[in-house]
């Protein structure tokens, strides 16, 4: 009788366990630690009702990171600050060239999913740890989840195109943030009408709206009392001179590969951004991905680097934690960026922005107006900006109502 009373929690917990559902989710590079904030509140919230590891509707996230990021401003930041939980395993791939990185991923990521067998694998966005996760995962029969899905640019030379079709055609769910990914799934043949059961070869297509846009609502007000505008650079003598105020300053981010592995859209770049500052008296922030410190010096000439590491209107910095980044973007004038997240980000808080691309996959932004595709071209940023100032901005809801994560993650447990 002991033995039985003893045993019944203990059997109660193992077929909890068993009913419960285990997600894996997978993050590699900055954006994807900062996107998995979102589904991993909206576990944390599923479960707030009950004791997360007894309920019936427990839902159980393991996180992998590839290690794609590494360094402690493009990876841990991000866990501490916006409380995703430590990964359960972590890669540790590091850099190395597509095949090198990519291989690598793959081999480890399988490993762990023969381990933990979950019952879906969440990938977000189109870098290579996507591609890395839909490989394994599908090969392996286990359903993959691709938030961020239907996203097209139409241009093949970036890798991340390729990385997002590989994804979007083996996954078993589709969630589209935007009008425009629907129409680009539709065109790529998948079945906008499927009915569950869902599967690799009967996927499920969603639009949710996108969870970029629930994090930049949920972080918004504690990141402008964390980080006000000056603490960003107060540590840095080098900038004693300058103090931030609203709407009195341009950010720019500069990391795609084509910018920065080309020294002659590198500098086209640079160039423009300095004259910007110089001929508007207006001061611009960089956060520098490391990709791009490491370029600057290599690409520019003697003359150009000169002028943007000695100009008092422009500040370089190390990259920002996610709370100082969405308080700079709140607080600039206009944003200037080749970043995926970033553009929208300008969006979500009304900027406009020049995006240092030849095209976007976020297309409605550029439709609507308040962007402006200036690819790295001199001529086309110093038009744009005059442009761009003197237009009436218009924002419409594009990116959903600030609640795809819950509905991300209700699709994913009912399915
Ligand atoms: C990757 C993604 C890109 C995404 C970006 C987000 C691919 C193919 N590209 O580009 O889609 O927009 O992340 O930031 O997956 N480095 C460091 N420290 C780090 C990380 C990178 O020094 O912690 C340097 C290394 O020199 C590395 C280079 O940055 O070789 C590029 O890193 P990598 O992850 O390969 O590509 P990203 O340009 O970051
Ligand atoms: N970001 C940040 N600190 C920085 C630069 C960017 O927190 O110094 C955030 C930014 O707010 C956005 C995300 O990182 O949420 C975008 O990542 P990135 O530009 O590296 O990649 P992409 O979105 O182009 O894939």
């Amino acid at each position: 009788m002991e033995i039985l009373l003893f045993s019944i929690p203990l059997i109660k917990n193992i077929i909890l366990e068993t009913l419960s559902k285990r997600i894996l989710t997978i993050v590699g590079a900055r954006p994807q630690i900062i996107k998995a904030a979102a589904l991993s509140r909206a576990i944390r919230n599923h479960c707030e009702c009950v004791d997360a590891d007894k309920c019936e509707k427990s839902v159980r996230e393991i996180i992998l990171h590839t290690g794609q990021h590494y360094d402690a401003n493009m990876s841990d930041i991000f866990f501490d600050e916006l409380g995703v939980p430590k990964p359960d395993y972590n890669l540790n791939v590091g850099s190395g060239s597509h095949g090198v990185q990519t291989a690598a991923m793959i081999s480890g990521i399988e490993e762990v999913l023969l381990k933990e067998k979950p019952d879906a694998v969440v990938l977000y966005g189109d870098t290579n740890s996507t591609l890395a996760g839909a490989v394994a995962a599908s090969k392996l029969h286990i359903p993959v989840a691709h938030i961020e899905a239907g996203l097209r640019s139409f241009n093949k030379a970036m890798p991340e195109e390729i990385n997002r079709i590989m994804c979007d055609h083996s996954s078993t769910f589709l969630f589209t943030p935007t009008v425009a990914g629907m129409k680009n799934l539709a065109r790529e043949g998948f079945d906008m009408d499927a009915k569950g059961p869902y599967s690799i070869d009967n996927p499920g297509v969603f639009h949710t709206g996108d969870v970029m846009f629930d994090n930049s609502l949920f972080f918004a007000e504690v990141a402008h009392s964390v980080a006000p505008l000056n603490e960003v650079f107060s540590s840095d003598e080098k900038y004693s001179h300058i103090t931030l105020e609203p709407g009195k300053f341009i950010l720019a981010t500069i990391h795609r590969n084509n910018n920065t592995d080309d020294s002659e859209r590198l500098s086209n770049i640079f160039r423009a951004l300095v004259d910007i500052a110089e001929n508007k008296g207006i001061v611009v922030v960089l956060p520098l991905h490391p990709r791009t410190s490491k370029m600057l010096k290599q690409s520019l000439s003697v003359e150009l680097y000169d002028r943007v590491t000695n100009s008092p209107e422009i500040v370089l910095t190390s990259p920002v934690s996610f709370f100082e980044m969405i308080t700079l973007e709140k607080g600039a004038k206009m944003i200037i960026t080749d970043s995926g997240g970033v553009q929208k980000e300008a969006f979500f808080f009304r900027k406009p922005s020049l995006i240092l691309r030849p095209q976007t996959e976020w297309v409605e932004i550029v439709e609507c107006g308040s962007a402006l595709l200036v690819d790295a071209d001199y001529d086309k940023i110093i038009l744009g900006y005059d442009s761009l100032l003197g237009r009436q901005l218009h924002f419409p809801s594009i990116f959903g109502d600030g609640h795809a994560s819950e509905a991300i993650l209700d699709i994913i447990l009912n399915y």
